[in-house]
């Protein structure tokens, strides 16, 4: 199936019909980026969101590639148009092929690339360390400017490495409060887990596992509190972390909002996470809830091509402006 056959009447594939900025967005990186995209909750849209950006990105000429890592849940290739993959992640898991390259399917997209997970018989939670860690270094490996990963619902250790693993960090919520407290819950565990990777001392290791633990002894309850009883070890311990904790970044979109206050959430998101995690979001703004979107997925296919004067591109286009910027400048 291509989306070459699925366009409806006043669908295009035209860049020019859906406003694609050539000008304005600044120098776009250079080498080649990963950007991860999760959110801790299923359904809030972390699919959608992938292939919509990937088609946009491979619409500004840029040579992007998809890995749908919802392994057991994997449904990327449809809301891209691709049926039936034939080559998934599992050929490299199980070792059919040691190549990820292998494993690029075109789409009816110029310039854009997917890595199915389509079929897969091995879930997410069944990867080994040693098969996480290989994945990660081929994924790596891949040849494009992007490289868009489409995690899973939930907090496995997998998809936490997956995400830890990209440059640019994406959350995705829903202003739900099942969604704000799935979001907070993975920001945390994220956070704690490349913290205890990144710092070598045993004692110091120590106590970040002990901060994991919800019912820990030393009474914390957020990364602020970790860094204090840090600080109380040793006052090296203290610095290190905190120099960690600084070097850290997520980019926050809120998704599925139907009144424009519901939006706010993304700037509460923001200052909690900077009061008590001591770590930096970007809020790169939202999407609204908009029915041109989920007709488009009905039709399975990315709502930037199905519904290319929807409300929800130009949200869409704001958000991707912001994620082209380099860190750090303002927004
Ligand atoms: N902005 C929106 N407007 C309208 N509908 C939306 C919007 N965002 C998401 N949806 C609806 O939510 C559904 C679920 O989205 P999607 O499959 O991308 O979620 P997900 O986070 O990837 O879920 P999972 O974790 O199960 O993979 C879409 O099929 C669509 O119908
Ligand atoms: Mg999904």
């Amino acid at each position: 199936m291509t989306f070459n056959r699925l366009k409806q009447p006043g669908a295009s594939f035209d860049p020019r019909a859906v406003n694609i900025p050539s000008r304005g967005i600044g120098p776009l990186p250079t080498a080649k980026t990963v950007w991860a995209i999760g959110g801790g909750k299923g359904g809030i849209g972390k699919t959608l969101l992938t292939s919509n950006m990937a088609v946009y990105l491979s619409w500004i000429n840029k040579r992007v590639v998809v890995v749908d890592l919802d392994l057991g849940g994997s449904n990327l290739h449809t809301s891209l148009g691709v049926e039936a993959p034939t080559k998934t992640l599992s050929d490299l898991v199980l070792g059919k092929t040691d190549r990820i390259a292998d494993l690029l399917q075109p789409t009816s997209i110029r310039g854009l690339q997917i890595i199915s997970g389509a079929f897969d018989p091995i879930g997410i939670t069944s990867l080994h360390h040693a098969q996480r860690t290989r994945l990660i270094r081929q994924i790596d490996a891949i040849d494009a400017d992007f490289v868009l990963l489409d995690l899973g619902a939930g907090t496995s250790s997998s998809t936490l490495d997956f995400f830890l693993a990209a440059e640019r960090k994406i959350i995705l919520v829903t202003p739900e409060p099942t969604s704000i407290e799935n979001a907070y819950r993975f920001i945390k565990l994220a956070f704690y887990r490349m913290l205890r990777a990144a710092t070598p001392s045993p004692e110091a290791r120590h106590l970040i596992e002990q901060a994991m633990d919800l019912k820990n002894a030393y009474g914390i309850k957020s990364p602020r509190d970790l860094l204090q009883e840090m600080r109380r070890l040793s006052p090296d311990h203290g610095v290190a972390l905190e120099k960690l904790m600084a070097d850290f970044s997520l980019s926050l979109i809120v998704n599925q909002v139907r009144a424009k206050s519901e939006s706010d959430i993304g700037k509460s998101i923001q200052l909690v996470c900077e009061r008590y995690f001591g770590m930096r979001v970007d809020y790169m703004g939202y999407l609204p809830y908009d029915t041109a979107v989920w007709q488009s997925v009905r039709r399975r296919m990315p709502f930037l091509i199905d519904a290319p004067h929807s409300i929800a591109v130009t949200h869409l286009e704001s958000i991707l402006r912001n994620l082209l910027k380099p860190a750090g400048e303002k927004r």
